[in-house]
């Protein structure tokens, strides 16, 4: 009998696989045998990483590293309990609060990954009544998700669409609304409009919550994020998410805002109360890291002049990227299947670029996700460019 169940399981299994393999869907990860900043090595080739998040080439920062190793020695790594039972230091409070000063907020909490600060945030909020969500239609996972373990009441609008979300909002006179949104979109790369987000929202007694992944730490003054580059305030926007994957090059993330609904996190946000706290040199790092970005604010210069050069080589090479104000830069293809030979053709010239397909994204919208960093050499660029042009001559724009 168990036999006959073991191979039913199987069965499904192998039919889900070959149908996701089918579709030019089946995902893999890729192993790194070296890294060098921007150079890495796959299967003994040696690549020019146009994937990675790492905005401003702070994941293998001297400094940083020296930091991390230095607080290793002093309390070991692992945290080694949840926050709320004793794994919580003096560094990961201090790390709030810079946090909270550097975004103009009344406090912050620190999770161990932005997937986890959003699920936490919204089944949090969730539990609060008459509470609906109305979000972004390109929301990232985590938020979507949030969304569906709380199940609470959601709707969502056609992207940065404001005649759609007023619509929605509309729909729910006498709710608590909260507008959920990305400030730079992880899979198309454009800067979210925040101030109209925030009027539209305001007309119907609504506030925003921004997830700033990708803008915390290159957007705004010293990176204090795009709600501070867009002079929205707490008053319009009371909680945000941002994240140390990315422009900080390490890992982690934070809930920052309102000083009660941070402290509704610390009560209900259940990733934060059943996982165990960051690692404490991670926390340090975290704080370098921070530190880096206030005293060398050269490194955002550096990203958007090459964020433009790119720009400009494709423009002058007739290539079809969908220029943005920010790192990402997406080359949509529309078909699984193009975007994956693609990617393969520019590995094999030295190119590392990843494919994104759905459900990550719409269906016919697959793409190369491109994305810059302040560590880009021009030649570098020069190369992407050249290796896009010959990759995808001929392809449909
Ligand atoms: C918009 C957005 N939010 C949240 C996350 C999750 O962050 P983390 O990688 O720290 O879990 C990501 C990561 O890709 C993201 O792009």
């Amino acid at each position: 009998m168990s036999n006959n169940v073991d191979n039913k399981l199987l069965g499904n299994v192998k039919n889900y696989l070959c149908q996701v393999d089918k579709k030019q869907l089946y995902r893999q990860a890729v192993e790194l045998q070296a890294r060098d900043q921007n150079k890495i090595i796959i299967n003994g080739r040696r690549l020019i990483n146009f994937s990675s998040n790492d905005y401003l080439g702070l994941s293998s920062h001297p400094k940083i590293i020296e930091t991390i190793s230095r607080s290793a020695k002093k309390y070991g790594f692992g945290s080694s309990a949840s926050p709320l039972v004793c794994g919580k230091t003096e560094l990961h409070g201090r790390l709030e609060q810079e946090l909270a000063n550097k975004t103009g907020r009344d406090r912050a909490l620190v999770f161990p990954s932005g997937y986890q600060a959003n699920l936490g945030m919204i089944t949090a909020l969730s539990k609060l009544p008459d509470m609906v969500f109305v979000l972004d239609r390109l929301c990232h996972a985590s938020i979507i998700d949030g969304i569906k373990l709380s199940r609470a009441k959601f709707t969502r609008y056609n992207h940065v669409d404001m005649i759609d979300m007023q619509a929605q909002l509309g729909r729910y006179p006498d709710s608590v609304k909260l507008v959920l949104t990305e400030s730079i979109f992880s899979m198309d790369g454009d800067v979210c409009p925040l101030p109209r987000v925030a009027e539209a929202a305001l007309e119907h007694a609504a506030k925003l919550i921004v997830d700033d992944a990708h803008g915390f730490g290159i957007m705004g003054k010293n990176g204090s994020g795009t709600l501070t580059h867009f002079n929205l305030g707490q008053d319009v926007a009371p909680l945000m998410v941002g994240t140390f994957g990315k422009a900080l090059g390490l890992q982690g993330a934070f809930v920052a805002g309102e000083d009660k609904l941070i402290e509704l996190l610390v009560q209900l946000a259940r990733p934060y109360i059943y996982s165990t706290a960051m690692s404490i040199p991670l926390a340090a790092g975290v704080i370098e890291s921070l530190n880096i970005i206030e005293k060398e604010p050269q490194r955002a210069k550096l990203l958007f002049e090459r964020i433009e050069y790119f720009q400009q080589q494709c423009t002058d090479k007739g290539i079809p990227c969908e220029f943005t104000n920010s790192p990402i830069q997406p080359v949509l293809l529309g078909e699984s299947g193009a975007v994956m030979r693609a990617c393969e053709q520019l590995r094999d010239k030295g190119v590392f670029v990843v494919g994104i397909r759905p459900p990550t994204v719409p269906e016919g919208t697959a793409r190369i996700r491109i994305s810059i960093n302040s560590n880009h050499q021009f030649n570098e660029l020069d190369m992407l460019v050249e290796s896009l042009a010959v990759v995808l001559k001929g392809k449909p724009s």
